[in-house]
């Protein structure tokens, strides 16, 4: 039987009877810059994001069965949202008032965010190479069970796909977590449609605990449009504030453009994702041959990345650069690498057009990735970002604290983390990436 589309009946039936609009918005439904007629608010029959119990916890409720979650709240502010939600959650779930976490350091900035707003003590795993890039942090399961036989930690929080397409153990690190008696979460924004492949590979399948997934990353939703999951080992007593913890961190305008999104979006991922998946990995992994055989370092990837690493003499920015020359946008590059990220939706010409452009490459040495850098814990999070600060040059930061996660976004992972003293390891990593500046808690004299 196919997938209901509620949200998104209820919006076409307002709009075709043409009611006159007296609620918001502002626009009444005019075609300003396009979609504003089916841009609707909390009118009678149109439910409410977070307390529903109408079309909106119908969606979400198929929605869950399309992922086997135990819970899937829809989140019209990205997984920045879910990613706060569900470190609130914490708090619920351990009933203490301090929340101790173990993360890998490839965070995405809304982590400590999360992390300042909930008051978690937050102690970081380094990537188990020497030298990589800060976007990612690669980790044995061992290295996991080591630090949690040291010390007791509520949750493991884990970013897994990364911006350069890793993705980690989960299935392992979820099993050390559940034998420790911690919870795993994952960040797992640029793996939603992991779910839709032949082979396990989404957070939930492997045995994490919660994960938000960017659904506006991969699957074809607007902008922000993104889910919270909780598996079937959340309690009752958690899953039920769920809700009114995504409300603690949102809009009390949630955007039913984005809603309506999700809710079409329910009926494409139970009736068709999974063979456009199959024909466009297909394409993707002909055209990741392709570009390795004309001289090109691809990277190992999840499906629907394909990421370059730049030659010794050239960067990613170059790179990024002749391919908008050739009139292709790609998601982010920095100078070792440019990732590209393709749906189902990309056309086999975009993929064709990239492989044209990239063109043959004859070096094939790459430059060593910088040092990791593992900075000294001063201060906790919330104390570094709610302190007074003041903007320094990096040449002026050795041992300075640091105070903010200003980075640019993509790939928004801070290099060195709120409270963390700077020190030359991380001058180093800052100018290596072009910062120039940071944020550092104002010295009391
Ligand atoms: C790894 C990672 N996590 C979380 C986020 C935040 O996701 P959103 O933009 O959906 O709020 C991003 C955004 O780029 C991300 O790359």
């Amino acid at each position: 039987m196919s997938v209901k589309t509620p949200i998104s009946d209820f919006i076409d039936e307002i709009t075709k009877k043409d009611v006159v609009r007296l609620f918001m918005p502002g626009h009444k439904g005019v075609e300003i810059t396009g979609p504003e007629k089916y841009d609707i608010t909390e009118i009678h029959g149109a439910d409410s994001l977070y307390s529903a119990d109408g079309i909106i916890a119908e969606s979400e409720k198929i929605c869950s069965g399309i992922f086997g979650s135990k819970k899937t709240i829809y989140s019209t502010e990205g997984s920045s949202q879910c990613i706060k939600a569900m470190i609130y959650l914490l708090k619920y779930f351990k009933q203490s008032e301090k929340i101790h976490i173990l993360a890998a350091r490839n965070v995405h900035k809304s982590f400590l965010y999360a992390c300042a707003l909930s008051d978690c003590e937050v102690d970081w795993i380094a990537s188990d190479e020497l030298n990589s890039s800060v976007c990612s942090c690669r980790i044995r399961p061992e290295t996991v069970e080591e630090k949690l036989r040291n010390k007791k930690y509520d949750a493991v929080y884990l970013t897994s796909p990364d911006y350069l397409g890793n993705i980690s153990d989960i299935e392992s690190v979820s099993d050390i977590c559940h034998r420790y008696g911690a919870l795993l979460l994952v960040d797992n924004a640029h793996g939603a449609y992991l779910h839709f492949l032949p082979e396990k590979m989404h957070p939930l399948d492997l045995g994490a605990d919660m994960c938000c997934d960017s659904a506006h990353k991969t699957l074809p939703v607007l902008t922000s449009g993104a889910y919270l999951h909780l598996s079937a080992r959340i309690p009752d007593y958690v899953a039920e504030k769920a809700k009114d913890a995504m409300e603690m961190f949102g809009s009390t305008s949630p955007s039913y453009l984005v809603l309506k999104s999700l809710d079409v979006c329910n009926k494409y991922l139970d009736e068709k994702i999974r063979d456009d998946l199959r024909k466009t990995i297909e394409q993707i992994t002909k055209a990741k041959q392709t570009i390795s055989d004309n001289g090109w370092k691809v990277c190992e990837s999840e499906p629907l990345k394909i990421v370059i690493q730049s030659p010794k003499s050239r960067t990613g920015y170059e790179i990024a650069d002749m391919m908008r020359r050739n009139g292709i946008e790609c998601e982010f590059c920095d100078k070792d690498f440019v990732t590209c990220m393709v749906s189902t939706f990309s056309s086999e010409k975009d993929i064709r057009c990239l492989v044209k452009a990239l063109g043959k490459n004859n070096e094939k040495e790459t430059r060593t990735l910088p040092k990791v850098c593992v900075c000294e814990t001063k201060m906790s999070i919330r104390e570094a970002l709610f302190s007074t600060s003041e903007n320094i040059s990096v040449d002026d930061s050795l041992g300075r604290i640091c105070s903010d996660v200003k980075v640019s976004c993509p790939p928004a992972v801070p290099i060195v983390m709120p409270g963390e003293t700077v020190n030359e390891d991380a001058v180093e990593l800052l100018k290596y990436y072009g910062i120039s500046g940071i944020d550092a808690v104002k010295n009391r004299n």
